[in-house]
């Protein structure tokens, strides 16, 4: 029998660590075929309530879950990880500062960084989802020097989704018929849902979409306000599409994507369209043989560049107060 891939993750007594465990214990993160091994990694207040979550997993009797273990120390649940999910973060809370913020989540981020550094299998692959991504992303990178940095990647696929969903209704075909859109940026209200390159059902999508006013004014504050929107509805925010979507960007990663079409994921930047090297930024990007590229050669119109660089301005800030703070 083959040896069980060992999957960390963080922030699992939460509600996306509640909607994500199931799913990855019952083969979706890497295939029908692969055993998994869970690492939970939780504070001290929500050992307890990971331990219930546990009790659960075993309830299910999953044939492809060889263990679940369950610590509150970081160098113990990265110890010989393939794949960690880090989505515990410290939330933004009422009259909290971008800089309190950035601080607050660098305390999480840069000893987990370490820890994955010094106790994570060779083959470590990091998503982070805690928010702010991109910069926890990149704390964590900083702080893992021995580590590829490529191997540390934050999440807009469920950005992505949710403009897939949009422009599918708008266009009236499936979401299985759309192809090559693209989530720039930062996974904030920044962010830059592109259909330029997108493909509806074969054909250009700004062209079947001919509704410039519809993009700027509709599509793209719908995908980018989404999170809050959820929020006023449900009165918790994303869940369940937040784990579908950490799902699907490390199935991708590790599965590949299809032939004639490419996904979104926040990447370290080599310096493609102009985005400055280093950043953990959302691109276009392929995946084959376990290893993400960004797609090259792509013309950006005067509509699209503006709200690139936007993107990208504030992702500088971000790594600047990080840098000022000390935590890269
Ligand atoms: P939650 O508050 O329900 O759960 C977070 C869990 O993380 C809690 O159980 C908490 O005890 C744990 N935690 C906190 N610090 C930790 C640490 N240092 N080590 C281990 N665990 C720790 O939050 P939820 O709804 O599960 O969301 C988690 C994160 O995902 C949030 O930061 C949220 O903003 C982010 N998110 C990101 C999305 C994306 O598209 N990138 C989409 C939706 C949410």
């Amino acid at each position: 029998t083959r040896t069980p891939v060992n999957v960390t993750v963080t922030g699992a007594a939460g509600q996306i660590g509640y909607a994500l465990l199931f799913r990855i214990a019952s083969g979706q993160l890497l295939g029908p075929d692969v055993p998994v091994a869970l690492r939970l990694l939780e504070i001290p207040q929500g050992l307890k309530a990971a331990e219930g979550t546990a009790m659960e997993l075993d309830d299910c009797a999953f044939p492809l879950l060889r263990g679940i273990d369950i610590s509150d120390d970081p160098n113990v649940a990265f110890e010989g990880a393939n794949v960690a999910l880090l989505v515990g973060a410290r939330p933004r809370t009422k009259g909290m500062e971008r800089g309190d913020l950035l601080e607050a989540n660098g305390g999480i981020f840069k000893p987990q960084g370490k820890a994955i550094n010094d106790h994570a299998a060779d083959d470590i692959k990091v998503l982070v989802v805690g928010n702010p991504a991109n910069t926890n992303a990149l704390i964590a990178q900083a702080a893992a020097p021995d580590v590829p940095a490529e191997r540390f990647t934050a999440m807009t696929r469920l950005d992505h989704n949710r403009a897939l969903s949009q422009l599918a209704k708008k266009t009236g075909v499936q979401v299985s018929e759309i192809k090559k859109l693209t989530i720039w940026g930062n996974h904030s209200a920044t962010q830059y849902p592109d259909v330029f390159h997108a493909e509806v059902a074969g054909k250009n999508a700004a062209e079947v979409v001919n509704d410039e006013q519809w993009l700027a004014d509709t599509f793209i504050p719908t995908v980018a306000k989404r999170g809050a929107a959820i929020i006023e509805a449900r009165g918790a925010s994303s869940a369940a599409s937040a784990a579908n979507a950490a799902i699907d960007h490390v199935h991708t990663w590790v599965n590949g994507t299809d032939t004639g079409d490419w996904t979104s994921a926040g990447v370290v930047s080599d310096g493609s369209y102009g985005v400055p090297e280093g950043l953990i930024s959302s691109f276009p990007v392929t995946a084959k043989d376990g290893r993400f590229e960004i797609v090259q050669g792509l013309d950006i119109n005067e509509f699209s560049r503006t709200r690139i660089d936007t993107s990208v301005q504030e992702l500088e800030e971000e790594r600047e107060a990080v840098r000022g703070l000390g935590l890269i």
